[in-house]
């Protein structure tokens, strides 16, 4: 099992090329399923999470060609894919491929709205709390759809005819199940009203590339988002949106180190309120032509507290990086979690290079230190890993992440990428 080992203390200097965003990537892909023609994705990531779900279109029927080629090959960092489902060969989404991802779920709404059924393994995916699946099945409910959930499996059956159009208003903002039910709303019959949808800019990326497919959909990044059905979608060819969370992460950790970076190819629109809480923390951040520069020079850290939200807000999906900055802030900080009720679990971990973090239900009370000291941590899911490296970073000595696969899930070329700012870190295969 690889490991990654560090040795802290070099500040971070050069440019990081910021890759296509897995958030998007994965939705952007399983649209394929919606259309028989050809849907081209450029500037899709590199990553373990994305060669899954590779996998799992294929068992429905999906032809892959990676940069013009049938076979897969060793890629570089931005990769085109050309996705094409003639015919959809198979409407089941089995146990083997479902349960290591959770985002694979995802595949029931295409597979629904074009074949009016789909046989869907309950999902899995980051142990960060128990991520039921109600909102997508109310959701798809509203659109006409029978389900029935049985043996670790969700059945459902569109009305004869198909999915009609539905009105549908979620309790809880979910990014997933507004991917989905955006999705199986483009081929239903009618118009669909999605309220409290989610407004994340994988929301908006999604909706661009279905409206270039031929989708009807208006309101993508506001609350409400109307999808007026139409009888089929065409291919297309998309970009996929810069990763923000990956952006947010090397900004976290210029912070922590010191240093001046520039995240290449990335905007900083994506991800502001992130921003301006590291900016309260000292990092200088400025957008370039090119990318986003990012400094942190002499000042120290600053504490400042944060409480995780739905987009706008601050991402749950960088609470861990921000928690390892915090660990060397001047003063005491305050994080809450309000989004899964068990992702504190890099809070141990950090706490083994020396962190003073303490906690109690859904609010972490950060304490910062003088130094952090490099020890052998344990890497539990893909955004407490990558907050153990950048903790890493900034320690004294050597610290070794172990079961790094989770960060292959989400973090293309992460060892390249910070060696190439001046950090010395290292895979270790055995
Ligand atoms: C997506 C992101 C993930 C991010 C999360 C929140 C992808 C591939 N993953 O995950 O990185 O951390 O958004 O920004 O895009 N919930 C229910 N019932 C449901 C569905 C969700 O109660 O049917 C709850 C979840 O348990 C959680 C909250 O809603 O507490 C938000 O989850 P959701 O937005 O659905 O997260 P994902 O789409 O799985």
């Amino acid at each position: 099992m690889d490991r990654i080992r560090i040795s802290g203390g070099n500040e971070l200097r050069g440019t990081i090329p910021i890759s296509g965003a897995k958030n998007a990537a994965l939705p952007l892909m399983i649209a394929s399923l919606l259309t028989s023609d050809t849907l081209t994705l450029e500037n899709v990531p590199h990553l373990a999470d994305v060669e899954q779900l590779l996998r799992i279109l294929g068992n429905h029927g999906v032809d892959v060609a990676v940069n013009g080629r049938r076979e897969r090959q060793e890629e570089g960092y931005s990769r085109t894919i050309n996705f094409t489902c003639r015919t959809i060969v198979d409407t089941t989404a089995p146990y083997d491929l479902v349960s290591k991802m959770r985002a694979s779920f995802w595949v029931i709404g295409p597979l629904l709205a074009r074949e009016g059924r789909a046989r869907v393994s309950l999902p899995g995916g980051c142990a960060i709390g128990t991520r039921p699946v109600d909102l997508f099945l109310d959701g798809l409910q509203a659109l006409g759809a029978i389900l029935d959930v049985d043996g670790g499996y969700v059945t459902a059956t569109a009305p004869k005819g198909g999915l009609v159009g539905g009105h549908y208003s979620f309790p809880k903002v979910s990014v997933g199940a507004t991917h989905v039910m955006m999705m199986a709303a483009t081929l239903a019959n009618g118009t669909t009203v999605i309220e409290n949808a989610a407004r994340e800019p994988e929301i908006v990326d999604l909706a661009k590339c279905l409206i270039a497919m031929g989708a009807k959909i208006s309101g993508a990044g506001t609350k409400t988002i109307t999808v007026e059905g139409v009888t089929s979608l065409s291919g297309a060819r998309h970009r996929v949106l810069p990763d923000r969370i990956e952006t947010g992460t090397y900004a976290m950790a210029v912070a922590m180190t010191g240093g001046d970076v520039l995240l290449e190819g990335t905007d900083g629109a994506l991800l502001e309120s992130a921003l301006d809480t590291l900016r309260l923390a000292g990092a200088e951040i400025t957008q370039t032509e090119t990318g986003l520069r990012v400094v942190r020079n002499g000042n120290g850290i600053q504490p400042v507290d944060i409480t995780t939200e739905p987009f706008p807000g601050f991402p749950t999906d960088l609470q861990a990086q921000f928690m390892a900055l915090m660990t060397r802030s001047s003063g005491v900080s305050h994080i809450t979690e309000t989004i899964f009720e068990n992702r504190f679990m890099h809070v141990q971990e950090l706490a083994r290079l020396g962190a003073r973090i303490s906690l109690s239900g859904q609010m972490a009370r950060v304490e910062g230190v003088g130094r952090l000291t490099g020890a052998p941590v344990m890497a539990t899911d893909l955004r407490a890993s990558v907050s153990l490296v950048i903790a890493g970073l900034a320690a004294e000595g050597e610290t070794m992440v172990n079961r790094v696969y989770h960060l292959d899930r989400g973090f293309e070329r992460l060892e390249e990428k910070l060696t190439r700012c001046g950090a010395v870190v290292e895979r270790v295969s055995e």
